[in-house]
Protein backbone atom coordinates (compact mmCIF):
# COMPACT_ATOMS: atom_id res chain seq x y z
CA UNK A 1 0.00 0.00 0.00
CA UNK A 2 1.21 3.46 -1.19
CA UNK A 3 1.25 6.41 1.94
CA UNK A 4 -1.45 9.02 1.01
CA UNK A 5 -3.71 6.21 -0.06
CA UNK A 6 -7.79 6.92 0.79
CA UNK A 7 -9.81 3.85 2.94
CA UNK A 8 -12.93 3.65 0.59
CA UNK A 9 -15.06 0.22 1.81
CA UNK A 10 -14.27 -1.70 4.94
CA UNK A 11 -13.75 -5.79 4.73
CA UNK A 12 -17.15 -6.49 5.84
CA UNK A 13 -18.36 -4.10 2.88
CA UNK A 14 -16.04 -5.80 0.51
CA UNK A 15 -17.61 -9.59 1.80
CA UNK A 16 -20.78 -8.44 0.85
CA UNK A 17 -20.22 -7.29 -2.12
CA UNK A 18 -18.47 -10.42 -3.04
CA UNK A 19 -20.93 -12.47 -1.84
CA UNK A 20 -23.57 -10.62 -3.80
CA UNK A 21 -21.27 -10.66 -7.30
CA UNK A 22 -20.15 -13.81 -7.39
CA UNK A 23 -23.19 -15.62 -6.05
CA UNK A 24 -25.06 -13.30 -8.86
CA UNK A 25 -22.46 -14.80 -11.66
CA UNK A 26 -22.93 -18.22 -10.57
CA UNK A 27 -26.91 -18.26 -11.06
CA UNK A 28 -26.55 -16.24 -14.17
CA UNK A 29 -24.13 -19.11 -15.64
CA UNK A 30 -25.66 -21.94 -14.45
CA UNK A 31 -29.72 -20.29 -15.01
CA UNK A 32 -28.51 -19.94 -18.49
CA UNK A 33 -26.81 -23.25 -18.78
CA UNK A 34 -30.75 -24.43 -18.06
CA UNK A 35 -32.23 -22.21 -20.62
CA UNK A 36 -30.27 -23.04 -23.16
CA UNK A 37 -29.56 -26.11 -25.14
CA UNK A 38 -26.31 -25.19 -26.53
CA UNK A 39 -24.92 -24.29 -22.44
CA UNK A 40 -26.48 -27.93 -21.30
CA UNK A 41 -22.65 -28.84 -21.72
CA UNK A 42 -22.02 -26.73 -18.35
CA UNK A 43 -24.38 -29.21 -16.58
CA UNK A 44 -22.02 -31.91 -17.44
CA UNK A 45 -18.93 -29.91 -15.45
CA UNK A 46 -21.54 -30.78 -12.13
CA UNK A 47 -22.56 -34.84 -12.94
CA UNK A 48 -25.68 -33.51 -14.37
CA UNK A 49 -28.59 -31.03 -15.07
CA UNK A 50 -30.80 -32.61 -11.76
CA UNK A 51 -27.47 -31.60 -9.84
CA UNK A 52 -27.10 -28.32 -11.75
CA UNK A 53 -30.70 -27.06 -10.79
CA UNK A 54 -30.13 -28.45 -6.88
CA UNK A 55 -27.31 -25.87 -7.12
CA UNK A 56 -28.90 -23.10 -8.82
CA UNK A 57 -31.47 -23.48 -6.28
CA UNK A 58 -29.07 -23.74 -2.87
CA UNK A 59 -27.02 -20.69 -4.41
CA UNK A 60 -30.10 -18.36 -4.75
CA UNK A 61 -30.68 -18.65 -0.92
CA UNK A 62 -27.28 -17.23 -0.61
CA UNK A 63 -27.83 -14.77 -3.18
CA UNK A 64 -31.07 -13.87 -1.48
CA UNK A 65 -29.50 -13.17 2.02
CA UNK A 66 -26.03 -11.55 0.62
CA UNK A 67 -28.49 -9.22 -1.22
CA UNK A 68 -30.58 -8.42 1.98
CA UNK A 69 -27.15 -7.56 3.36
CA UNK A 70 -26.46 -5.63 0.26
CA UNK A 71 -29.72 -3.67 0.49
CA UNK A 72 -29.49 -3.17 4.50
CA UNK A 73 -25.82 -1.68 4.05
CA UNK A 74 -26.21 0.60 1.23
CA UNK A 75 -30.06 1.53 0.46
CA UNK A 76 -29.02 5.01 2.30
CA UNK A 77 -25.49 5.66 0.50
CA UNK A 78 -26.63 4.06 -2.88
CA UNK A 79 -30.46 4.13 -3.27
CA UNK A 80 -31.25 7.98 -2.29
CA UNK A 81 -30.75 10.57 -4.89
CA UNK A 82 -29.52 13.89 -3.68
CA UNK A 83 -30.31 16.69 -5.72
CA UNK A 84 -29.90 19.19 -7.50
CA UNK A 85 -26.61 17.28 -8.59
CA UNK A 86 -27.45 14.02 -9.00
CA UNK A 87 -30.21 15.10 -11.62
CA UNK A 88 -27.47 17.73 -13.38
CA UNK A 89 -25.17 14.40 -13.41
CA UNK A 90 -28.34 12.44 -15.42
CA UNK A 91 -28.60 15.01 -17.29
CA UNK A 92 -24.81 15.66 -18.57
CA UNK A 93 -25.01 11.52 -18.85
CA UNK A 94 -21.96 11.33 -16.20
CA UNK A 95 -19.19 12.85 -18.98
CA UNK A 96 -19.25 9.60 -19.87
CA UNK A 97 -21.09 10.61 -24.02
CA UNK A 98 -19.73 14.08 -24.30
CA UNK A 99 -16.97 16.34 -23.24
CA UNK A 100 -18.55 18.46 -20.50
CA UNK A 101 -16.38 20.86 -18.95
CA UNK A 102 -17.27 21.21 -15.05
CA UNK A 103 -19.05 18.08 -13.68
CA UNK A 104 -21.77 18.61 -10.71
CA UNK A 105 -19.73 17.25 -7.45
CA UNK A 106 -21.08 13.50 -6.76
CA UNK A 107 -20.99 11.58 -3.37
CA UNK A 108 -19.68 8.37 -2.21
CA UNK A 109 -22.10 6.80 -5.48
CA UNK A 110 -23.09 8.62 -8.60
CA UNK A 111 -26.19 8.24 -9.75
CA UNK A 112 -25.20 5.68 -12.61
CA UNK A 113 -23.87 3.60 -9.44
CA UNK A 114 -27.15 4.39 -7.63
CA UNK A 115 -29.26 2.87 -11.19
CA UNK A 116 -27.25 -0.12 -10.86
CA UNK A 117 -27.90 -0.81 -6.80
CA UNK A 118 -31.23 -0.23 -7.29
CA UNK A 119 -31.48 -2.19 -10.49
CA UNK A 120 -29.90 -5.29 -8.36
CA UNK A 121 -32.04 -4.42 -5.64
CA UNK A 122 -35.30 -4.26 -7.19
CA UNK A 123 -35.06 -6.59 -10.03
CA UNK A 124 -32.87 -9.14 -7.06
CA UNK A 125 -35.72 -9.07 -4.99
CA UNK A 126 -38.36 -10.12 -8.14
CA UNK A 127 -35.70 -12.77 -8.77
CA UNK A 128 -35.88 -14.03 -5.17
CA UNK A 129 -39.49 -14.39 -4.91
CA UNK A 130 -40.16 -15.23 -8.96
CA UNK A 131 -37.18 -18.26 -8.38
CA UNK A 132 -39.43 -19.55 -5.15
CA UNK A 133 -42.42 -19.82 -6.34
CA UNK A 134 -40.76 -22.04 -9.26
CA UNK A 135 -39.05 -24.06 -6.58
CA UNK A 136 -42.13 -24.83 -4.59
CA UNK A 137 -45.31 -24.91 -7.35
CA UNK A 138 -47.84 -26.44 -5.30
CA UNK A 139 -51.03 -23.68 -4.74
CA UNK A 140 -50.43 -21.49 -7.61
CA UNK A 141 -52.24 -21.13 -10.36
CA UNK A 142 -50.88 -22.30 -13.84
CA UNK A 143 -50.84 -18.47 -15.62
CA UNK A 144 -48.97 -17.26 -11.76
CA UNK A 145 -46.36 -20.08 -12.82
CA UNK A 146 -46.17 -18.82 -16.09
CA UNK A 147 -46.12 -15.12 -15.32
CA UNK A 148 -42.67 -16.07 -12.98
CA UNK A 149 -40.86 -17.74 -15.68
CA UNK A 150 -41.17 -14.30 -17.73
CA UNK A 151 -40.17 -12.53 -14.75
CA UNK A 152 -37.23 -14.65 -13.90
CA UNK A 153 -36.05 -14.21 -17.56
CA UNK A 154 -37.04 -10.42 -17.55
CA UNK A 155 -34.55 -9.72 -13.77
CA UNK A 156 -31.97 -11.80 -15.81
CA UNK A 157 -31.92 -10.01 -19.10
CA UNK A 158 -31.82 -6.46 -17.13
CA UNK A 159 -29.66 -7.52 -14.37
CA UNK A 160 -26.99 -9.24 -16.73
CA UNK A 161 -26.88 -6.27 -18.84
CA UNK A 162 -26.00 -4.27 -16.42
CA UNK A 163 -23.19 -6.23 -14.86
CA UNK A 164 -21.36 -5.57 -18.10
CA UNK A 165 -21.94 -1.56 -18.14
CA UNK A 166 -20.81 -2.47 -14.06
CA UNK A 167 -18.08 -4.14 -15.28
CA UNK A 168 -16.85 -1.80 -18.12
CA UNK A 169 -17.02 1.11 -15.58
CA UNK A 170 -15.25 -0.10 -12.64
CA UNK A 171 -12.06 -0.94 -14.99
CA UNK A 172 -11.98 0.85 -18.65
CA UNK A 173 -14.44 3.68 -18.04
CA UNK A 174 -13.46 4.72 -14.69
CA UNK A 175 -9.93 3.24 -13.94
CA UNK A 176 -8.46 3.29 -10.37
CA UNK A 177 -12.09 2.29 -9.32
CA UNK A 178 -11.24 -1.62 -9.08
CA UNK A 179 -8.76 -2.05 -5.94
CA UNK A 180 -12.18 -0.14 -3.87
CA UNK A 181 -13.68 -3.37 -3.72
CA UNK A 182 -10.36 -5.34 -3.20
CA UNK A 183 -7.86 -4.22 -1.30
CA UNK A 184 -10.43 -1.37 -0.01
CA UNK A 185 -7.51 1.48 -0.31
CA UNK A 186 -7.85 3.70 -4.02
CA UNK A 187 -6.03 7.38 -4.69
CA UNK A 188 -6.65 10.52 -3.30
CA UNK A 189 -6.93 11.33 -7.13
CA UNK A 190 -9.25 8.74 -8.17
CA UNK A 191 -11.56 9.90 -5.36
CA UNK A 192 -11.23 13.60 -6.44
CA UNK A 193 -12.62 12.63 -9.77
CA UNK A 194 -14.92 10.62 -9.24
CA UNK A 195 -16.51 11.63 -5.84
CA UNK A 196 -15.57 15.03 -5.16
CA UNK A 197 -18.06 15.43 -2.68
CA UNK A 198 -17.71 12.32 -0.54
CA UNK A 199 -13.89 13.81 -0.01
CA UNK A 200 -15.14 16.96 0.90
CA UNK A 201 -17.33 15.35 3.44
CA UNK A 202 -14.99 13.19 5.15
CA UNK A 203 -12.38 16.07 5.60
CA UNK A 204 -15.18 18.04 6.95
CA UNK A 205 -16.59 15.49 9.42
CA UNK A 206 -12.98 13.94 9.84
CA UNK A 207 -13.59 10.42 8.73
CA UNK A 208 -11.14 10.62 6.04
CA UNK A 209 -8.92 7.44 6.87
CA UNK A 210 -5.43 8.41 5.02
CA UNK A 211 -2.50 5.28 4.49
CA UNK A 212 0.69 6.10 6.41
CA UNK A 213 -1.47 8.65 8.89
CA UNK A 214 -3.10 8.37 12.43
CA UNK A 215 -3.65 4.51 12.93
CA UNK A 216 -2.80 3.67 9.82
CA UNK A 217 1.13 5.03 10.20
CA UNK A 218 3.91 2.74 9.32
C1 LIG B 1 -16.90 -9.61 -11.12
C2 LIG B 1 -16.76 -8.40 -11.41
C3 LIG B 1 -17.03 -7.24 -10.51
C4 LIG B 1 -16.12 -6.28 -10.17
C5 LIG B 1 -14.65 -6.22 -10.58
C6 LIG B 1 -16.80 -5.33 -9.31
C7 LIG B 1 -16.22 -4.21 -8.74
C8 LIG B 1 -16.87 -3.23 -8.05
C9 LIG B 1 -16.28 -2.00 -7.58
C10 LIG B 1 -14.82 -1.61 -7.77
C11 LIG B 1 -17.23 -1.27 -6.95
C12 LIG B 1 -17.04 0.11 -6.27
C13 LIG B 1 -17.16 1.19 -7.31
C14 LIG B 1 -16.95 2.57 -6.77
O1 LIG B 1 -16.92 2.78 -5.55
O2 LIG B 1 -16.81 3.51 -7.59
C15 LIG B 1 -18.45 -2.03 -7.00
C16 LIG B 1 -19.66 -1.62 -6.48
C17 LIG B 1 -20.82 -2.35 -6.58
N1 LIG B 1 -20.97 -3.61 -7.13
FE1 LIG B 1 -19.55 -4.66 -8.13
N2 LIG B 1 -18.11 -5.71 -9.16
C18 LIG B 1 -18.30 -6.88 -9.85
C19 LIG B 1 -19.47 -7.60 -9.95
C20 LIG B 1 -20.68 -7.21 -9.40
C21 LIG B 1 -21.94 -7.93 -9.57
C22 LIG B 1 -22.14 -9.21 -10.37
C23 LIG B 1 -22.86 -7.24 -8.87
C24 LIG B 1 -24.34 -7.54 -8.76
C25 LIG B 1 -24.91 -8.39 -8.10
C26 LIG B 1 -22.22 -6.10 -8.25
C27 LIG B 1 -22.84 -5.16 -7.44
C28 LIG B 1 -22.29 -3.98 -7.01
C29 LIG B 1 -23.03 -2.91 -6.37
C30 LIG B 1 -24.55 -2.92 -6.09
C31 LIG B 1 -22.12 -1.90 -6.09
C32 LIG B 1 -22.42 -0.55 -5.38
C33 LIG B 1 -23.02 0.43 -6.35
C34 LIG B 1 -22.13 0.71 -7.53
O3 LIG B 1 -20.95 1.01 -7.36
O4 LIG B 1 -22.62 0.59 -8.67
N3 LIG B 1 -20.89 -6.12 -8.60
N4 LIG B 1 -18.21 -3.21 -7.68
Amino acid sequence: MKKGMIKATGPFERVVHWCVALSCLFLCITGMAMMYHSLNVIGTLVGGMENLKVLHNYCGIFFAVSLLFTILMWWREAGLFSFPEDMQWIMAAGGYLWKVEKMPEVGKYNPGQKMFFLAVAIFGIVMVASGLIIWFPDGYTVDTLRLMYVLHALGFVVIFAFFFVHLYLVTIGAPGSAPAMFTGWVTRGWVKTQHPKWLKEMEKDGTLIVYGEGKYRK
